[in-house]
């Protein structure tokens, strides 16, 4: 493989970790569709059992590794600038891995109270169920986060913009208070993508990507990353193998195609939700628009040091008059789908009756279009 220590962002999304294939020559990665993994002779298996689970073990079963997915893992190492990664199954299985490297049972960890519904629910019945205690933090209250810190604290959890209210932590703030505790920082950066922000550069110690969203983009493949040290790291995939919560060779290989495009999409997902989020913050139905990007947002600053190259494709919105026109509104979109879940090529929407907001994941669409569906939808309410 070619040296990618000097390649920019957008080089090494195509080409890092990907390498002509020894066997075939194959110049795109092949999809190693195989479970197990055979060898000429009894004394190679044999070795490779003893090395099972050590860094340069060969492949042996596919639950511990496979050439595909470790094209995946070496491509995000290099994008998210960490010693390596883990591929797993989801988003979840990489948030609870996360946790169960930094704390056991009778140890505390601080969670962002806004934090995606369900970590929520892990952080709320699993971690409990697994003797780790939780507290959950305004993050944006640096306060609060430090007067929570107990002798038997051992992480920070936080996502980098928080969902569904799309409030940007404070990620030096912080990595000050984790340093000053002994505490690993943990952040999901599944909303911005190594794209937009590299969290290791503000100190994160383990970072999190639901792989589902951004980097495969496409709505195709259910996937999470894990990316740290290569000390942490081995030893998720130690546990990993044990819970049994690896991806799938197909499931990586599209993930892996994804985030070929990567730098492309987001950069017109960032264009698409400054268009809408202007265009709607201008509209005499709605109430207010979230969204990091726009001027008037209160964390300017915070945000042209975190996210300088932009923010990214969400943004939330409430509507004005009865709680009806959520739905209204919903049900008069003819494009955009009403779907849940983020960084989709498609514009996908989502009415969140119990905080009172439309969620917009904004699409790759020409901006023209998106925005006349939801002029043409804002037209059908009345409030
Ligand atoms: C911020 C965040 N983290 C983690 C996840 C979980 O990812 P997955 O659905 O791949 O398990 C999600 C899913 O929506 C998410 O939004």
């Amino acid at each position: 493989m070619a040296n990618s220590s000097n390649w920019n962002f957008d080089t090494s999304a195509i080409r890092a970790g990907e390498h002509r294939d020894p066997a075939t020559g194959a110049h795109n990665t092949p999809i190693y569709q195989t479970a197990t993994f055979s060898f000429e002779t009894s004394e190679d298996l044999a070795n490779a059992f003893i090395n099972y689970g050590k860094p340069d073990c060969p492949d042996l079963y596919t639950r511990e590794s496979n050439p595909t997915i470790s094209v995946l893992q070496d491509k995000m190492a290099v994008l998210q600038k960490t010693e390596s990664c883990l591929a797993m199954a989801s988003g979840m299985a990489a948030v609870a891995a996360s946790i169960r490297l930094c704390a056991k049972a009778g140890d505390h960890v601080i969670v962002t109270d806004k934090i995606f519904v369900v970590s929520k629910s892990f952080f709320t019945d699993e971690c409990p169920a697994m003797g780790i205690e939780v507290t959950f933090v305004d993050m944006l209250d640096l306060e609060s986060v430090r007067n929570a810190v107990k002798p038997n604290t051992k992480a920070l959890f936080v996502e980098t913009i928080t969902n569904p209210q799309m409030c940007v932590v404070d990620l030096t703030e912080l990595k000050r208070i984790a340093a000053d505790n002994d505490l690993s920082l943990i952040v999901d950066n599944t909303y911005l993508s190594p794209y937009l922000l590299q969290p290791v550069d503000f100190g994160a110690d383990l970072i999190v990507d639901s792989a589902t969203k951004y980097l495969s983009g496409h709505g195709d493949a259910v996937g999470g990353i894990l990316c740290g040290s290569q000390e942490k790291i081995q030893k998720a995939r130690a546990s990993m193998s044990s819970f049994g919560q690896c991806i799938s060779p197909f499931n990586a290989w599209l993930i892996l195609r994804g985030i070929r495009t990567l730098p492309l999409r987001m950069e017109k997902h960032t264009k698409n939700a400054m268009a809408l989020a202007n265009m709607l913050k201008n509209h005499e139905k709605i109430d207010w628009v979230r969204y990091a990007g726009t001027p008037e947002n209160h964390q300017q600053d915070l945000i042209a040091k975190q996210f300088p190259k932009g923010c990214g494709g969400m943004l939330s919105f409430g509507i004005k008059g009865h709680a009806d026109n959520l739905h209204r509104f919903m049900n008069a979109l003819q494009m955009v789908d009403q779907a849940t879940s983020l960084g989709d090529v498609y514009t996908l929407a989502a009415a969140r009756i119990n905080y009172d907001l439309i969620r917009v994941s904004v699409g790759c669409e020409d901006e023209k279009d998106i925005l006349a569906d939801f002029t043409q939808a804002l037209e059908k309410i009345e409030i």
